[in-house]
Parts: C-alpha cells; sequence; structure tokens
C-alpha cells in the first residue's frame, strides 16, 4: 500500500445540487426555476450539447404551461427531498466528512422578489444540514447552481438588471442567519465562467430574446451584476458567521498548446487566461486588463454602479473551488482538426487521451497539474469540488454494479491529488461530482451516471427510485478509511 500525505483534515466526500437531484419541484411553495425548463431531448445526440441544452423564449412557454415531469426530468430528479436521510446514511456509511449540496433559491424565495422567505423551504434544508452534522458531515453549500427563480428571467432578464443582485443579497443574508450554527463552507456561483456557454441556466439571459450584436455585452453586464453579489455575499458571510468560509467556484477547462509552435504555446495561454479571468476577479478583487482592453477593442459597455469596483475589490474569496472533468487542446488549425466535446465547451482532440462516452477527455495529470498551476497564481486553499466519470452502469443479474472504469478514473484523480500534496500544494478536500446517480446537467439524461450509489431509475422516469452500493461505494469507503492511502 503506497503511504499517500493526504492532511488529517482533509474533507473527503461527494457533490450534488438541489435542481439535479431534489425533485418536488413544486412542493412546499417552492418557485419554477430554470431547471424546471430544461426539457430532455430523445433525439438529439447526447454528444451535440447545443441541440440537448440551447433554451429559447418558445421553450420557457412551453415548459411554463405544463406540469410534465417525464419531459422535463430535473422536475423529479432522484427525489433526494423525500428520501435524503436514506441518502445521508449512505454517504456517512462511505465515510464522508463533507458533502456538498446547493441551495435551491425558490425554495426560500420562489419567485425571487417575495418580501418573507419561504419557512418551508428554510425548514427543509434546516433538517437537511442538521441530519448531515448528527452523521458527522459538514455541508457544503453552493448559493447559486444553476437554478435561479424564472420570474427573474421573465421580469428582469436574469442577472442582466441590477436589481437581481440585491434580491441575491437578500436571499444569501436570511440563509446565512438562519444557518449560521450550521454551515461554515460556502460557495457563491457554480461554474461562474460558464455564462457564455449556457447563459440561460447561469444568468438567466435568454439569448434569442436580444439582437445578436447585443448579446456578448448583456452577458458581461450580467456576470458583472454576480461579481458584485459575489463579493456582497462573501461581505455579508464574513459579518453573520465570523468563522466562515467563502469560496469561488470555476471550471478549470485547462488547455494545452497542441505541440511546441510557439503560436499555438500563445493561443493555449490565452485560452488559460481566458479561464482565469472569472477566478482572478474573485480573488484579486479586479478586473484583468486584457478584459478591459477587449471591452473597448469591441465597443461592450459595461455599467458599474458608483462603489462597485471597491466592493469587488475589498471582499475576495477565502479559497478557490474548482471543477475538473478534463483538459482541453488549443491550436492554430483548430478548424481543420477532429474535436471533442465535454462540458458544453469544444477542443482539439488530445491523441494521449482516452475519451468517455461522452467524448470527456480524461487527463488525469491535467488534475496535477491544474492543482500546480492554480496556487501558484492564487495561493489560497484550493478545493476540488467536481470531477467525475459520466458513464453508463450495467446492472448485473444478481442486481450489482462493477463499474471498475469509474473506480479506474478515480483512483488515478486520487493519486494525481496526492501527488500535488507531495508538490507542497494546500487542498482542503475532494468532492466528487454526483456521488449518487442523478440527471445530468446538459443532457437531462439519467443514463449518464456519476455516482458510487445506483438509483433505479431511466431516461423516461421509469423505475422504482431504489438506491443501491456499487462497487465504487466499497472502494471509496476503502479509500476514505485508510485517508487516500489504500487506492
Ligand atoms: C458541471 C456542473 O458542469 O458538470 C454540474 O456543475 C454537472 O451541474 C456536471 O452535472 C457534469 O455535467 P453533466 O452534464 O454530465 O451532468
Amino acid at each position: 500500500m503506497r503511504k499517500n500525505n493526504f492532511p488529517e483534515e482533509f474533507l473527503w466526500g461527494g457533490a450534488t445540487a438541489a435542481n439535479q437531484c431534489e425533485g418536488a419541484w413544486n412542493e412546499d411553495g417552492k418557485g419554477m426555476s430554470v431547471a424546471d425548463c430544461s426539457n430532455y431531448k430523445p433525439k438529439a445526440d447526447p454528444k451535440d450539447y447545443k441541440a440537448q441544452h440551447g433554451i429559447t423564449a418558445a421553450d420557457i412557454e412551453k415548459a411554463m404551461k405544463t406540469d410534465d415531469v417525464m419531459q422535463y426530468p430535473k422536475r423529479h430528479g432522484i427525489d433526494f427531498y423525500h428520501h435524503y436521510k436514506e441518502d445521508l446514511d449512505l454517504f456517512a456509511e462511505m465515510g464522508f466528512k463533507v458533502l456538498r449540496v446547493s441551495i435551491a433559491w425558490t425554495r426560500i424565495f420562489p419567485n425571487g422578489i417575495e418580501d418573507q422567505p419561504n419557512e418551508k423551504g428554510l425548514t427543509f434544508y434546516e433538517s437537511l444540514f442538521s441530519e448531515m452534522k448528527k452523521r458527522g458531515i459538514e455541508p457544503l453549500v453552493t448559493l447559486h447552481h444553476y437554478e435561479m427563480p424564472l420570474y427573474l428571467v421573465n421580469h428582469y432578464d436574469g442577472w442582466y438588471q441590477r436589481p437581481v443582485t440585491d434580491l441575491f443579497v437578500k436571499y444569501c443574508k436570511v440563509v446565512f442567519k438562519r444557518y449560521k450554527n450550521l454551515v461554515k463552507y460556502w460557495l457563491t456561483f457554480n461554474e461562474i465562467d460558464s455564462v457564455f456557454r449556457h447563459p440561460f441556466t447561469t444568468i438567466g439571459v435568454v439569448t434569442d430574446r436580444y439582437p445578436k450584436e447585443k448579446q456578448e455585452e448583456i452577458i458581461y453586464q450580467a456576470l458583472h451584476h454576480q461579481f458584485v453579489g459575489s463579493a456582497l455575499a462573501t461581505k455579508y458571510l464574513h459579518e453573520i458567521i465570523p468563522d466562515a468560509k467563502m469560496g469561488c467556484m470555476v471550471t478549470r477547462t485547462l488547455t494545452y498548446p497542441e505541440n511546441c509552435n510557439p503560436k499555438n504555446c500563445l493561443l493555449a495561454l490565452k485560452d488559460n487566461r481566458n479561464n482565469y479571468f472569472y477566478s482572478d476577479v474573485q480573488v484579486f478583487g479586479e478586473y484583468p486588463v486584457f478584459i478591459k482592453n477587449y471591452w473597448k477593442k469591441e465597443n461592450i459597455h459595461i455599467h458599474m454602479e458608483p462603489g462597485d469596483e471597491e466592493i469587488i475589490k475589498c471582499y475576495t474569496v477565502d479559497f478557490v473551488s474548482f471543477s475538473y472533468y478534463m483538459s482541453m487542446v488549443s491550436s492554430i488549425d483548430a478548424a481543420k482538426k477532429e474535436k471533442v466535446n465535454g462540458n458544453l465547451s469544444q477542443g482539439v482532440k488530445n491523441p494521449f487521451l482516452d475519451i468517455t462516452e461522452w467524448n470527456w477527455q480524461v487527463d488525469p495529470t491535467g488534475l496535477h497539474y491544474a492543482l500546480i498551476d492554480m496556487y501558484d497564481r492564487y495561493r489560497r486553499p484550493l478545493f476540488i469540488v467536481e470531477n467525475g466519470l459520466g458513464s453508463k452502469d450495467v446492472l448485473q443479474p444478481d442486481g450489482s454494479i462493477i463499474d471498475d472504469d469509474r473506480i479506474d478514473y478515480f483512483r488515478q484523480h486520487t493519486q494525481a491529488i496526492a501527488d500535488a500534496i507531495d508538490d507542497g500544494i494546500d487542498i482542503m478536500g475532494y468532492t466528487p461530482w454526483g456521488c449518487i446517480d442523478m440527471v445530468s446537467m446538459s443532457t437531462c439524461q439519467m443514463s449518464k451516471r456519476y455516482g458510487f450509489i445506483y438509483v433505479d431509475l431511466d431516461d423516461e422516469n421509469r423505475g422504482t427510485y431504489n438506491r443501491s452500493r456499487k462497487k465504487s461505494f466499497y472502494w471509496y469507503k476503502k479509500v476514505i478509511a485508510s485517508n487516500g492511502d489504500d487506492l
């Protein structure tokens, strides 16, 4: 058995999001969110994320007129809302020290604009966090994970209009006050860098409502409002729960140059810098010069209220969290090259890497690389809050699932984390994505599974919702019990 150097206090666990697992989309006063409009398109190629995922104004109108859950799988999720105690028992059995969940804003403020919060929503999360604590599991809570109130999309153009920042801050203050004795670790916006990849889901901007030439400016403006929202949430968190920690959350789309052609190297450098832009603002507290130059060149005007830049400067995050699924490749000849998809982004295929059934490149060394690179840049603790393999599971005749591919994937990525720790990188924890199977964010499929725990449910909402342990469940349990020594 190899001896790794995971610190005693390393937070092993798993990650989820309300909109993909809770279900109960219209129970106990919950309002409709953007996720409730995202429909499963069985005929679309699951590798073609745009076809699967693109949402238009007409799609929203259609969604608002129906209570159907089959076509809109995030409405039923895996019914975590009613199963959470049994799911927490399974997480505790694996030895989880932390569980990443998100709060659905629409359970607390159904339309985002109410004067008073919805008590039933507050009670649900109070019970969820208390039950975690009882089992020795620390909550890590995302405030905004692809589930903003649909009302704000229709009446405020999503995050494009400034009042949404104030409404978000109001919601944050309510949950900080209510859970101040239960939650220490918080994240502001899930994958804040994904605003351009899927603007409806992230900032509630329905692009076909605006002229093409205005769309980029609108997205940057909405993003600015999120940056201010993130800084203010951090300010109030520190005031209301002084020992709590706030993290930003980005998708680390690590990009390699296709080869040592200096032009490819420069391109990859710029692609990485574009990816870092989002966390740079939240960590360094200012917009990078290259973005301001870009705005000038492209005639993009961002309206900032007096004091916005000071707020962003003063209230930076305590730690940097990120998702890591794959690496990308940049090439000046990209147009002529074979492409791979992944997480709604596209890059040139890397001949040295395997790809998953959904065309995502698997690159554990890239995680080691990303950890060194991010720590050198930010010098703040890092937290890997998503990583995992989406694949189809095959049920054996006895009902078991032998997911050796998943085990291999996690073995290699966990080793990469151990190697980065050896290099002196300060890593707070590791929460693999979809520790229990849930509805896929991009394709709304159930069959794209990430979990250590199997949920008996198919893409058409057929199944018992029963939970069972996969082979990887026992593997991860052993890893946690040995604090990362027994991989
Ligand atoms: C991340 C998201 O981008 O990737 C999650 O934060 C998502 O919400 C995860 O589920 C995996 O993507 P998908 O589309 O395979 O579910």
